[in-house]
């Protein structure tokens, strides 16, 4: 057995410089290792990833714009085995596309359609999920199994079912779904989470842009449009106009919303509301269905992390809504935790027990630095008034509120965030961390701001689109009584994200970073795990971020961090600086200011690439990290990163999205 010690809470490891070099870039003493990338094969027989766009069968390849990752352990026997820091299942999600590089010249026609059948299945194809099996063959020395038979891919085209309180609703009916029980697939995987029962939760986020709904909106009724509207399902054709394919296939057809049958049961209008789910997936278990948990809302879905467990109380979900001026959400089971379910062997009959009954809340934020979490409850949620040329909407059951979510959290005043994108989970103190990657002066104008938005300002850097709260920040919360089911809390905002060059400029740089620690736009939030001895007293916590603000001096980035608690900083007031130099105050509740020992740049990546998905095997001695979208504005002939053969020192290629495992020359564990 492995002693657990506790160790100094230090951060040990040097502080990497900001760079624009197109490789991973970590401290001294650490290795990296290039892991599955876009492409690569999960199947016995499937070719090796030509990288020049000919390639296809990518239902059986490893998917693009790789995302949140969770490592799930095998014993020797390939079965379960949450202790494993030697076997396990690498489950990732495959957010989007770098689309100019699957096809060998880039997409045909990709905003006006007619595409081609061909490129739009490898499009199609090479999003949703994979699951993957990891072996360490020695001394840390990782590599993936290709023939594994636990391997797995999930696309937008895998059956699905429903479960919860919206399954058979009419709402969620079409000609593929007759009683509305049924789905295919998942799309726009963000980020995740992980339940003790040995499942991943993969997450639904900007599904509504693959969708179009032409020009029916007579057709419908208002509440529908209202509702499509509110969602962002619009009249263009969609990311990559699917629906344009000269095909009768419902593979092509579903991705037009518009109404051409006599009822929904003939179309697809309802396809939207299909996606925009949490889904659940048993990654030990290739052959089972996906579940989508209704019970958990529908919106922009970016994650939904677990709260910390007690035996006895309640589980909570916390969940953002990636948009911006969009809410903060909590679920709250109905049944509470029983920790003899973790060893289930009936992982998504678990997920039912835990995930399709209980309440949904949504976030308020008082200015006081306390909380409300306001339930989102047929019969207590009013109507949704009229608003923007929109009619009043009327909810008719609890099913319209559960897809209709963001309707409902307007109706009740829910606190409009500035894109609340992960959440992680205190293992020790339960407190829940949020961050709020940014937002622009159409979202959060000098005269909107609130105690928990409180910034505007215009970069000094850049005029343009730098105005608002262009670097971001991370709010965290304390429930009441550490009580999951709280229905209120206790909030500070943790970190603001800043340029420290701009160190002078009014309200920029609100938590004193450094050239050792500074950062924007935080997206991907992890806490190490508890086996980790990080996890005794004061647990690590990984800052990942996407940034818009800061990419003209670094790449993007992880930092590690050694947080406080809520509530060790206290009551401040911003001053605010408009576009032409007027001033307005927010008071605000902010945490203590970060120094290089308890905040510290751990990990660059490559050109052009954002920093998403992180997790450890258990005895956190390998880290496994996701680099997504490198080269993203570059062309098919000309690309803009040659990540990852670059790592190997090849300046050439196209780049592909991958993982890396990062290890220890000696052997010790990440980041301290
Ligand atoms: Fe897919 Fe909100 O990041
Ligand atoms: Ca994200
Ligand atoms: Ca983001
Ligand atoms: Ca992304």
């Amino acid at each position: 057995t492995t002693k657990v010690t506790v160790q100094p809470a230090v951060l040990g490891f040097d502080a990497v410089p900001k760079n624009l070099n197109d490789i991973v870039t970590v401290p001294a003493g650490y290795l990296v290792t290039v892991m599955t990338r876009l492409g690569d094969p999960i199947a016995a027989g499937v070719s090796a990833y030509a990288n020049d766009g000919t390639d296809g069968n990518f239902a059986q390849r490893i998917g693009d714009h790789g995302d949140a990752l969770y490592y799930y352990g095998l014993n020797a026997a390939g079965t379960r085995d949450d202790n494993s820091s030697t076997r396990g299942l690498l489950v990732q999600n495959h957010e989007n596309l770098n689309v100019q590089y699957l096809h060998p010249n880039g997409p045909t026609n990709v905003s006006t359609g007619p595409r081609p059948e061909v490129e739009a299945i490898k499009e199609i194809e090479a999003h949703g999920v994979s699951v993957t099996e990891y072996r360490d063959t020695g001394g840390r020395t990782w590599t993936y199994v290709q023939d594994s038979a636990l391997n797995r891919r999930i696309t937008p085209n895998t059956p699905v079912t429903f479960h919860g309180p919206v399954r058979g609703s009419a709402l969620i009916r079409t000609a593929y779904s007759q009683d509305g029980t049924q789905g295919r697939g998942t799309i726009n995987n963000c980020a995740n989470g992980h339940t003790p029962w040995g499942t991943n939760l993969t997450c639904e986020e900007n599904w509504s842009g693959y969708f179009t709904r032409s020009g029916d909106d007579a057709a419908r009724t208002p509440a529908e449009v209202t509702a499509l509207r509110r969602y962002g399902v619009t009249r263009t054709l969609g990311n990559y106009a699917w629906s344009t394919v000269a095909s009768t296939n419902s593979i092509f057809r579903r991705w037009d919303a518009r109404a051409t049958g006599a009822t929904a049961l003939a179309d697809y209008r309802n396809e939207p509301n299909q996606f925009g789910w949490v889904v659940e997936i048993d990654p030990y278990n290739p052959g089972s269905t996906p579940r989508k948990r209704t019970a958990l809302g529908r919106m922009g879905h970016e994650g939904a992390w677990l709260g910390k467990l007690t035996a006895g109380k309640k589980v909570a979900v916390y969940m953002g809504d990636d948009s911006r001026r969009e809410y903060f959400y909590k679920f709250v089971s109905n049944a509470a935790w029983d920790a003899g379910d973790a060893n289930t062997t009936d992982r998504l009959a678990m997920g039912d027990k835990y995930l399709d009954a209980g309440t949904l809340y949504v976030a308020k934020f008082n200015a006081d630095g306390t909380g409300t979490w306001l339930p989102l409850v047929f019969g207590s949620v009013p109507n949704r008034p009229a608003t923007g040329g929109q009619p009043e909407y009327v909810f008719a059951n609890q099913a319209d509120i559960l897809v209709n979510t963001r309707l409902a959290a307007d109706a009740v005043g829910a606190t409009p965030m500035d894109r609340p994108e992960w959440t992680a989970t205190n293992p020790v103190t339960g407190e829940i961390y949020l961050t709020l990657t940014n937002n622009n002066a159409a979202g959060r104008p000098l005269g909107g701001t609130d105690a928990a938005n409180p910034r505007h300002y215009n970069d000094p850097k850049d005029g343009s689109n730098q105005v608002g709260n262009p670097n971001g920040h991370i709010v965290r919360l304390k429930e009441t009584g550490d009580d999951p089911a709280a229905t209120g809390f206790a909030w500070d905002i943790y970190l603001f994200g800043a340029d420290s060059a701009e160190a002078s400029a009014a309200n920029v740089n609100l938590s004193g970073l450094d050239a050792s620690n500074d950062f924007s736009s935080p997206d991907g939030l992890w806490f190490s795990r508890t086996q980790n001895p990080a996890g005794q007293g004061r647990p690590l916590l990984w800052v990942q971020t996407d940034d818009g603000a800061l990419t003209d001096r670094t790449n993007n980035q992880m930092l590690a961090a050694l947080p406080g608690t809520v509530g060790d900083g206290g009551a401040k007031t911003i001053t605010n600086v408009g576009a032409d130099g007027t001033t307005a105050t927010q008071a605000t509740i902010v945490g203590a200011a970060a120094t290089t020992a308890t905040l510290r740049r751990f990990l660059t990546g490559p050109k052009e690439c954002e920093i998403t998905g992180v997790d450890s095997t258990p005895d956190g001695r390998t880290l496994f990290v996701g680099i997504q979208h490198p080269g993203e504005d570059g062309e098919p002939d000309a690309p803009s990163s040659n990540w990852p053969q670059s790592q190997g020192g090849t300046t050439s290629g196209r780049p592909r999205s991958a993982v890396v495992a990062i290890t220890r020359q000696d052997g010790g564990i990440i980041g301290l």
